[in-house]
């Protein structure tokens, strides 16, 4: 059975439809990535997942609970973590701050924040600084440090390599792929750049115009489905 099943899942803004019939499936373990065009329901769909956006028809179930009318502060409580485009971090709380806010999602409370400085050793540098100082690069690993003190089953992320420097790129993709080694956290990744997704996910979700047109393993995606989905 899949950690995550979306089932039918369409989601409208007022009365527009912006997600038709979505239908995908994680296992526990993988890293999935999601891919497609700007406007295409990409982020739409990951908030429909964490409950920041509401399902009008279909059905969500997550560790054998339907969730998709649970509200999405319990939802974290579940084990999903979801990493915003755009970090959103606070900029004017210090580090340990903007880290501590990621423990009240905690569903065991177990986490010490020491235990992120293992995959963000920068982190630890900087913990009196205000988060908005941080480069962007550092601000994404802000970002994710604090999703994973949530303790979660699964983690959400808006293309966390957007605008970010690429020698930090290369570091988030081998973090991400620790995380998932080390600690059996599944990942579910939208992401443009395709080079970086083929390396860290096994498994791929197409969209257009708010439908799921196309799937399969990342070794299967070949540049035809990147030039007729992606390619502008
Ligand atoms: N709050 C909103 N109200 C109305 N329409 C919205 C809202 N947010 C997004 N949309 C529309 O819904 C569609 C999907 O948007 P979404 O942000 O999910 O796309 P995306 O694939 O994440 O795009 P990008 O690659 O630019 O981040 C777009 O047509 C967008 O204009
Ligand atoms: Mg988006």
């Amino acid at each position: 059975m899949p950690l995550l099943e979306l089932s039918d899942v369409t989601v409208s803004y007022g009365l527009t439809p912006v997600l038709f019939n979505v239908n995908i499936a994680i296992n526990k373990g993988e890293i999935a990535c999601l891919l497609g065009r700007n406007g295409v329901g990409k982020t739409t769909l990951l908030r429909s997942v964490i409950g920041l956006n509401k399902v009008v028809s279909g059905n969500i179930v997550f560790d054998a609970d339907e969730i998709a009318k649970v509200p999405t502060y319990k939802r974290a409580r579940y084990g999903i973590s979801y990493i915003p485009q755009g970090r959103e971090i606070i900029p004017y709380l210090s580090v340990l701050d903007n880290l501590k806010l990621g423990l009240t999602a905690n569903r065991q409370k177990s986490n010490r924040i020491d235990e992120v400085f293992e995959f963000f050793p920068m982190l630890k540098q900087h913990l009196k600084r205000q988060g908005g100082l941080l480069s962007g690069g550092q601000q994404q690993q802000l970002a994710i440090a604090r999703g994973l003190l949530s303790n979660p089953q699964i983690m959400l992320l808006d293309e966390p390599t957007e605008g970010i420097q690429p020698s930090i790129v290369q570091e988030i993709e081998a973090t991400l792929r620790r995380i998932n080694e080390e600690k059996g956290i599944t990942v579910l990744v939208v992401e443009q750049k395709i080079d970086f997704a083929r390396r860290l996910a096994q498994k791929f979700f197409m969209m257009e115009k708010g439908a799921i047109v196309a799937q399969g393993r990342t070794s299967e995606l070949n540049d035809a489905l990147v030039h007729k989905y992606l390619a502008v």
